[in-house]
């Protein structure tokens, strides 16, 4: 076969690949990956996620679809799906709701699975450090003024109590000595003192 022809062979592959999961994105010009080795680089499997949400469109020329098990994989030959039970699908439909980004995400224990959708740090990942700066939508697009409802977010529906408490270093990050609260401690404990509820590092005393 021609080089031309190989050439034209394999653009028509991509071609329908492209279209077989509807999307018309460029494949490869930013992604790390060694033509040469045909591997991306060491410690990969730690950062594909961030490139990944920046441009979803950019994996999909080799791994094919990130929504479709049946349709994944593509010409490198390793699909999304081979370690995620949802491929590339970050957020499941409904998650706008509080009920489940909320109560079911942010306020839930943090957890030691890297991919757990639990807990408010591992929501800075991708919406950044203090929720508004991260290449995810801005917690405050909707909420305006903190990563959560307004104050007093004391309701008989949405309350912050129900956040678990080893949470407590990301609300520390803007509550230390009761900053951004109607409470705040009555005495200041030592410095270096682990951020807790109930301590007076941030709002209430014991
Ligand atoms: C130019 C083609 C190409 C592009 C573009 C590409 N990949 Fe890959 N990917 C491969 C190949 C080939 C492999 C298998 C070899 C390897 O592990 O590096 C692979 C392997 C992987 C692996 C498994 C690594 C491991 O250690 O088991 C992950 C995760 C991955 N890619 C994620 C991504 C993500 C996320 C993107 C988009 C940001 C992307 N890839 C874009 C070709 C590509
Ligand atoms: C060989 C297993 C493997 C493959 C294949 C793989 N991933 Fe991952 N993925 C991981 C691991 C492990 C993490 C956690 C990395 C970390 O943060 O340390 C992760 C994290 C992620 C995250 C972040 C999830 C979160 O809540 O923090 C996204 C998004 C993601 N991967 C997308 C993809 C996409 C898209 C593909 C296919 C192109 C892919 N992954 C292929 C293992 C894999
Ligand atoms: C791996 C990256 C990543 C992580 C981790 C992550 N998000 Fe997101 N989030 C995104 C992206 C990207 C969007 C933009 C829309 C989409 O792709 O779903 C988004 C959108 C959202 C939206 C808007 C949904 C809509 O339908 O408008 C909410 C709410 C949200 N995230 C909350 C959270 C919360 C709470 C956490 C932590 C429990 C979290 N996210 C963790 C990447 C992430
Ligand atoms: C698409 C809009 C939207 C985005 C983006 C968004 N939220 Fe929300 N969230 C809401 C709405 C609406 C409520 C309920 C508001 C209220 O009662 O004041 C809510 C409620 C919450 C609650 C309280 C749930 C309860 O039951 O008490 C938490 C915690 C929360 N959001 C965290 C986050 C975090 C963290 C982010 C960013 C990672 C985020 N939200 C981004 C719309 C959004
Ligand atoms: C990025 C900064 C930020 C983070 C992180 C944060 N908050 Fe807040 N919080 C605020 C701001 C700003 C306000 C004031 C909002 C207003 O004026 O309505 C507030 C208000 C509150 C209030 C109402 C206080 C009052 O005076 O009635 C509660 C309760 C609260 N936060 C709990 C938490 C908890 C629990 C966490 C950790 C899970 C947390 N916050 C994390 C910024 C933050």
């Amino acid at each position: 076969m021609s080089r031309t022809k190989l050439m034209v062979g394999s653009c028509f592959a991509l071609v329908l690949g492209l279209l077989a999961w509807g999307c018309a994105g460029k494949a490869g010009t930013a992604t790390p990956f060694s033509a040469t080795k045909g591997e991306h680089p060491a410690a990969w499997i730690q950062s594909h996620w961030a490139e990944y949400v920046k441009s979803p469109d950019q994996c999909r020329g080799c791994h094919g679809s990130t929504s479709n098990p049946a349709q994944a994989g593509g010409i490198a030959k390793v699909s999304c799906f081979e370690c995620h039970t949802n491929g590339g699908v970050i957020h499941p439909t409904g998650w706008a709701d509080p009920a489940q980004h909320g109560r079911l995400g942010a306020q839930l224990a943090p957890s030691a699975n890297a991919t757990a959708m639990a807990g408010f740090a591992h929501c800075a990942k991708c919406h950044g450090s203090t929720y508004d700066n991260g290449f995810a939508t801005s917690c405050k697009a909707c909420h305006t003024k903190a990563p959560h409802p307004d104050k007093p977010w004391n309701g008989s529906v949405r309350n912050h109590s129900a956040t678990n408490f080893n949470n407590a270093p990301e609300c520390f990050k803007c509550h230390a000595a009761g900053a951004n609260s109607t409470l705040k401690p009555l005495t200041v404990p030592p410095a270096g003192t682990v951020p807790g509820c109930f301590n007076n590092t941030m709002c209430h005393a014991l």
